[in-house]
């Protein structure tokens, strides 16, 4: 892990190791494994974040017979939620009395979220859950609890591990915040 790293001249310090990381997805897909036994889940990647939070979610539940897709989403601009969501790719895949599994880097206002649970509940799902490797739950704005929490966070902004800053440091292995400025 770098000491620091910079991005449009803002600086990150450490906050949660890949270590960390790797250990949670591994409870957490634990946790799932037990949830959905006997069942055939379609895991829904929401993109660009939460892909590497996925790829690794997804191989760490090998014993299910579970299936996964991708949709695209966007909602972000710099370092605040913009509050509109649009949809820049949709879903192809029948859901119909399906388990689905959204999986979602981060859930900060709660927006897009919320915004694609009822999008997908029109769709008649058997079920619906969310499983979201971030959560700042004192930024929560909408009636969203996610099932699955990696960890919750204050209402700060970080990177890495899928989660960027205006499309750069998806690419770093360990989660950085911004440090505040003293
Ligand atoms: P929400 O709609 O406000 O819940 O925001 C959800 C989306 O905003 C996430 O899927 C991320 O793409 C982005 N986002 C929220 N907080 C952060 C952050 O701290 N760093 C980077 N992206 C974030
Ligand atoms: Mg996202």
């Amino acid at each position: 892990m770098k000491p620091t790293v910079t991005y449009q001249g803002l600086t990150f310090e450490p906050y949660i190791t890949r270590e960390r990381i790797d250990a949670r997805i591994n409870e957490i897909a634990a946790d799932i494994m037990r949830d959905c036994a006997g069942k055939s889940p379609l895991f829904i990647c929401v993109l660009n974040g939460a892909f590497p939070f996925a790829s690794d979610l997804f191989r760490a539940v090998e014993g299910l017979d579970a299936e996964i897709s991708f949709i695209r989403l966007q909602s972000y601009s710099g370092t605040a939620s913009t509050g509109a969501v649009k949809e820049v790719l949709g879903l192809c895949d029948d859901i119909q009395n399906r388990t689905i599994i959204i999986v979602e880097d981060i859930i900060d206002t709660g927006n897009t979220i919320y915004r694609l649970v009822n999008q997908l509940r029109d769709k008649k799902p058997e079920d619906i859950k969310v499983a979201t490797l971030l959560f700042k739950p004192d930024a929560l704005a909408r009636p969203i609890k996610p099932d699955y929490v990696g960890f919750e966070i204050p209402t700060k902004f970080i990177i890495g591990f899928g989660l960027d800053l205006d499309g750069k440091a998806r690419n770093l292995n360990d989660i950085y915040i911004l440090k505040e400025e003293k």
